[in-house]
């Protein structure tokens, strides 16, 4: 099941290259974090997408018509003493047996292999510019053949950006990746609902963090699909803010901005609340608007909207609500136009979801804004942002940055929030925080 998927995508990028063309794709390599310790390895998400394979030192070719096999992997060779310090490698056998590669090299060979499955083919599908070391010896290969050319070989005459094929169909997500990116959304849903209830004056933003972390993996998803953002009071006003050092203050609000990772693909959720469990009138008012602003923008996520729908919604609800708090003064198409929301919410309303967290496809198609189709996911995350001492705004709002975020899934119908088991409501939240409904 697993590999008939993979193999499935593979088929639509060998018919969209057609004849006498071959895609090379490399595996993620291993980064150094310190003296003799790597950074948890995460497999590069193109790579992944097309074969399933999760070790580094690979590299996928595709070869349409090919008559020994369309897939080559190329990848490390069994070695007992390497796997009992590292770990299992699949092998040239595995590559076959349990990944469906027609074909499997030792990687070492790549240098002696390469070069034969690139003669007499006229087009390069291959993401130049991402991995320096491959880009250079694919140049190798390449001149080699054109030194060949009195023994009647010829090198490709065409290279094209393989990312400009594979982020589009990434675009699109299929059963199966919803239903992965579900779970991811589910699980961080509950670790939200779980600092909700942990949350208590004292507490430091790395405490929160590590439940949310803790939470996550014991349900299965060991990685963030990015560092967690945890920001008390003020930190909230920092859009990155990844430091989550500071103890929590009664009467500030938290913004926690974490989403796990799930079998290569990533949820990313953002929920503010009261660090003592009770919403304080400036906070609640500021909190509805931002929600209000969400809500409609999630309204508009819809196949045949644009892609920027969302956001202008957003942009709209929020500009009208500044001025009813008396935070924005004029009218409120001379404020759109000037876009003096910016002082306060200064990001747009979204991104693409999927095995990144911001993930790739164009947001512009022929310089118009995408209409957004079923299978598209993508974030609607507004916010408000009114940090200490801020200029012209009466004292009552300073210090609070709010942002709520949803994962979003367009469907035939008009969307389903895959996010929707995180709470945002101010009635839901509360009465979560003092005991109920667990
Ligand atoms: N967590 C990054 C973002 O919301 O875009
Ligand atoms: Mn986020
Ligand atoms: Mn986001």
């Amino acid at each position: 099941m697993i590999a008939a998927e993979f193999r499935r995508r593979r088929k639509q990028l060998l018919r969209m290259m057609g004849p006498n063309s071959i895609a090379i794709i490399p595996a993620a390599a291993e980064c150094v974090r310190n003296r003799d310790v790597h950074y948890p390895f995460r497999q590069d998400s193109d790579f992944f997408y097309l074969t399933g394979f999760p070790e580094p030192e690979a590299v996928a070719v595709l070869i349409p018509g090919r008559k020994h096999g369309e897939y080559v992997l190329f990848c490390r060779e069994r070695d007992e003493t390497r796997e009992l310090w590292d770990g299992l490698r699949a092998g040239q056998s595995g590559a076959v047996e349990e990944y469906a590669a027609d074909d499997s090299f030792p990687i070492g060979d790549l240098d002696d292999i390469l070069p034969g499955l690139l003669e007499n083919q006229t087009r390069v599908f291959y993401a130049m510019g991402c991995n320096s070391e491959l880009d250079k010896r694919l140049a190798d290969w390449v001149n080699r053949l054109r030194g060949s050319s009195r023994a009647g070989v010829s090198a490709p005459v065409e290279f094209l950006a393989l990312d400009h094929f594979l982020h589009d169909m990434r675009l699109y997500k299929s059963r199966f990746e919803i239903k992965h990116m579900r779970t991811a959304a589910k699980i961080s849903a509950q670790a939200h609902r779980r600092l909700m209830q942990a949350c208590r004056p004292g507490m430091t933003e790395y405490g929160l963090e590590a439940e949310f972390v803790h939470e996550c993996a014991m349900r299965g998803a060991r990685f963030q699909a990015y560092t967690p953002i945890v920001g008390g009071g003020n930190n909230a006003c920092i859009l990155h803010y990844t430091e989550n050092q500071a103890q929590l203050q009664a009467g500030d609000m938290v913004l926690i901005d974490a989403g796990c990772e799930y079998a290569c693909y990533a949820s990313d959720i953002t929920r503010t609340f009261p660090v003592s469990g009770k919403f304080s009138l400036a906070q609640q008012a500021l909190y509805e608007l931002v929600l209000a602003a969400q809500e409609a923008a999630i309204r508009k996520v819809q196949p045949g909207n644009h892609w920027n729908e969302p956001h202008q919604e957003a942009v709209r609800v929020i500009t009208k609500g500044l001025i009813r708090l008396g935070i924005l003064k004029g009218t409120a198409a001379k404020l759109m136009r000037q876009e003096a929301y910016k002082t306060y919410y200064m990001h747009r309303t979204g991104h693409w979801l999927g095995m990144d967290v911001h993930d790739v496809g164009d947001y512009k198609v022929d310089g118009e804004w995408r209409l957004l189709e079923p299978g598209m996911v993508m974030t609607v995350e507004p916010g408000l942002y009114i940090p200490l001492r801020s200029k012209g705004v009466a004292r009552r709002w300073w210090g609070i940055g709010i942002r709520i975020e949803d994962d979003v899934l367009v469907t035939k119908e008009g969307n389903e929030v895959l996010s929707a088991d995180a709470p945002k409501q101010v009635a839901e939240i509360e009465a979560l925080m003092a005991g109920g409904g667990a």
